[in-house]
């Protein structure tokens, strides 16, 4: 089991550094290795993805990722920006597939802005496509149009093949779950969306015993508030997936909770929570560390096949919320409240007392 570790900016570290104390535990064995990436990258080596950081990406089985970015970035370029690292990670190990899971913990149903009869159960997941769209279309950038404006632009793009892709991903996974897929996009307006309900159509029915449904993108926002638990399998492009996700983070009561795992060609994945880097809660030790230890459990499923392990850290983590620990984006009067070391701490405990 070799690991790179890419704890990355803000929150990150500190949110890592809890996974890491559980991966010690549940896995000794494993091989870890550290490795800057975003703002850290750029302080150690002048870029957001340094190529000892990608040659050590290319060298392991695994990574665990915490977040990047620094407050106010929109005006850096691209090529210094830190999420670019992230974008590269993606893009250079082909990381295509990006599951992103959002359920419901019944004792977090309080912490939930939607009614409890909406979210109580929720299991969904929300494949996101990530090498491709409008993140990666070319051609991009500025340029100056007749009346002398400055004009930015960039290009939607999906091949055939990328689609069938991420879709063969869908049927699989929803084979796996409730046989449920259902597709986001935006056919309705955009020829890169047609072409995506195409194709998804067409994989499909290679899997008569898997419904597929579609929705667009504007109305798959509101059926997700309205009716979150109709959904199974919800997958889309890179650009809607990312927004969708941040939206279903809010069913389950906070960002801090949604873990992710980035999968590719073979076992190798990148696991990362969710959510971003956190810049305003940074170095006080308050952010909430279940998405990354979450996104650990991801890990041992996914790329090490260890699905004993990955069941006793998510149990460890319900454990805790039942014992009341709670950050404070999921605090509630009556329950309590504790920092991310502490809460790190906890989950450790509770997977000492279960062995
Ligand atoms: P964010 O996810 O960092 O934060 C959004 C809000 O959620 C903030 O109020 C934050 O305090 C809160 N939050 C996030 N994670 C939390 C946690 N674990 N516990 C408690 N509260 C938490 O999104 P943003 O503010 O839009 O972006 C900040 C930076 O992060 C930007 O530079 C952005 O590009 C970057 N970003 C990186 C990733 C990634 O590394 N995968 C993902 C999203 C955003
Ligand atoms: C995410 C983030 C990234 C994205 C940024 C930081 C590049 O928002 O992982 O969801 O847009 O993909
Ligand atoms: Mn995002």
């Amino acid at each position: 089991m070799k690991i790179a570790i890419m704890a990355g900016d803000g929150i990150g570290p500190e949110v890592v550094g809890q996974a890491l104390k559980v991966l010690r535990l549940v896995a000794p064995q494993a091989e870890t290795e550290e490795a800057p990436v975003g703002q850290a990258g750029i302080d150690a080596r002048g870029k957001p993805l340094p190529d000892e950081t990608l040659a050590l990406a290319r060298r392991v089985d695994a990574i665990l990722f915490g977040s990047v970015g620094v407050a106010d970035e929109a005006s850096i370029p691209r090529e210094r920006r830190p999420g670019t690292g992230l974008l590269q990670l993606r893009e250079a190990l082909t990381l295509y597939a990006n599951f992103r899971p959002a359920f419901m913990f019944p004792e977090l149903i309080g912490a939930s802005t939607l009614k409890p009869e909406v979210v109580d159960g929720l299991d969904l997941v929300i494949l996101r496509e990530l090498n491709g769209d409008v993140y990666f279309g070319k051609p991009r950038g500025f340029e100056t149009n007749e009346k002398g404006e400055r004009v930015g632009f960039n290009t939607m793009r999906y091949s055939e093949s990328e689609v069938e892709r991420i879709a063969h991903a869908a049927f699989r996974a929803a084979r796996k779950r409730r046989r449920k897929v259902c597709s986001v996009d935006k056919a309705n307006v955009l020829e890169t969306m047609q072409l995506w309900r195409e194709v998804m159509t067409r994989v499909g029915r290679e899997y008569p015993d898997v419904e597929l449904s579609h929705l667009f993108i504007d109305a798959a926002s509101m059926s997700l508030m309205r009716n979150p638990k109709q959904f199974d399998v919800i997958v889309t492009g890179n650009m809607f997936g990312d927004i969708l996700s941040d939206a279903a983070a809010m069913l389950t009561g906070s960002i801090g909770m949604l873990p992710s795992a980035s999968l590719g060609v073979d076992r190798k994945g990148l696991y990362e929570p969710v959510h971003g880097s956190a810049p305003d809660i940074a170095g006080q030790d308050v952010a909430n560390p279940l998405a990354a230890i979450l996104s650990l459990a991801m890990m041992l499923r996914e790329s090490f096949e260890l699905e004993d392990k990955a069941r006793q850290v998510e149990n460890a983590v319900r454990t805790v919320l039942a014992q009341g620990y709670r950050t404070g984006d999921i605090y509630q009067p009556g329950t309590r409240r504790v920092g991310t070391t502490e809460m790190g701490d906890a989950v450790v405990q509770a997977l000492r007392a279960a062995a």
